[in-house]
């Protein structure tokens, strides 16, 4: 299989239905047929993985055959339990009289626009940094194009953010020092929660930057809209410095196809392909073509990841 597949960490991304799911397992089924011990991540609500795999899988890490294991992320639970967590870090450090207050306001936070991407983008990072060392590979299917490149340039605006009030609480934290403790310093709980927060963002991001560990990989099809929203992803990325080095163009017509219709179609496509050549000059292209049938077995996805194969 191609090296940007077999990484440690591959994201796929793309418009909806364009078949990144389907992209993500054929991925996966083969880099477990490599003997790479892979996990596959889905972050999409509505996954299909479980039909593929004729299992069911959840929240926790599943294991569905050798070197094979998955993990379906439910937005919504998420969410719940990264407000949830919250809540405890605060205990203990916000006064008693304020929790119930504090907790309503939290409470509003988790319906704001935004709560899902942070909560589900948290876990991402507990993925990559506590399962990286238990297997070779972790392929995520990620949600669709637009929310993926937001929880991706996360981890960047969090990083100032958070410096920013760590060198405030730094600040308030040494005039108390000075006042109350005789110069001794004192204990700061949200300095500390802070602090690790930040440290966890640091971490992940490093990883991510790093294009021998991390690649972006985005599926697309041989249609116009695709095409332009893969290339304002791709170039959305590039400033955040993540850069997609390959495109799998999914569901093009098969060169065997036959009949009027068909042919004319083709003729149709081949202005598509065209144009994906023409921009997408940095990125190796990968050509899929469309299948008789939907692709719902493991069979399937190795006819599927013969077109994943170097040269
Ligand atoms: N090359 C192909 N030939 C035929 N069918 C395909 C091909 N690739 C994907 N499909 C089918 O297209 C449908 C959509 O694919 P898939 O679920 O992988 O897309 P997706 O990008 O994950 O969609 P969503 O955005 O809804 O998560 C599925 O039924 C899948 O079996
Ligand atoms: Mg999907």
């Amino acid at each position: 299989m191609m090296r940007e597949l077999t990484n440690k960490i591959v994201f796929v991304g793309g418009k909806g239905g364009v078949g990144k799911s389907t992209t993500s397992a054929a991925i996966a089924w083969e880099a477990a047929l490599m003997g790479h011990n892979t996990l596959l991540v889905s972050t999409d609500p509505a996954h299909n993985l479980g039909d593929i795999f004729n299992q069911k899988i959840g929240g926790k890490i599943t294991h569905l055959s050798r070197n094979l294991s998955a993990l379906e992320i439910d937005p919504e639970i998420e969410t719940a339990n990264y407000i949830k967590g919250i809540k405890e870090n605060i205990k203990g450090v916000v006064h008693s009289g304020m929790i119930s207050e504090v907790h309503r306001q939290l409470d509003t936070a988790k319906m704001s626009p935004g709560a899902d991407e942070a909560a589900l983008f948290d876990k991402l990072i507990s993925i990559i940094l506590e399962e990286l060392s238990n297997f070779d590979t972790i392929i995520f299917d990620t949600a669709p194009t637009g929310h993926t490149i937001r929880l991706l340039s996360l981890p960047e605006l969090m990083g100032v953010w958070i410096e920013g009030l760590l060198e405030k609480r730094k600040k308030t934290n040494e005039n108390y020092t000075q006042l109350l403790n005789d110069g001794e310093p004192i204990e700061d709980p949200i300095y500390d929660v802070l602090k690790e927060r930040q440290e966890r963002f640091a971490k992940a991001r490093e990883i991510l930057l790093d294009p021998s560990k991390t690649s972006f990989v985005f599926v697309l099809n041989p249609e116009r809209l695709p095409i332009s929203e893969t290339n304002k992803a791709i170039q959305l990325l590039d400033k955040y410095h993540l850069h997609v080095k390959s495109l799998i163009v999914n569901k093009v017509l098969p060169d065997d196809a036959e009949g009027d219709f068909i042919i004319k179609r083709r003729e149709h496509e081949k202005q598509y392909i065209n144009l994906i050549e023409k921009t997408f000059t940095r990125q190796q292209l990968i050509y899929v073509p469309l299948f008789a049938n939907d692709v719902t077995c493991k069979q399937e996805l190795e006819e599927f990841s013969i077109y994943f194969q170097e040269g």
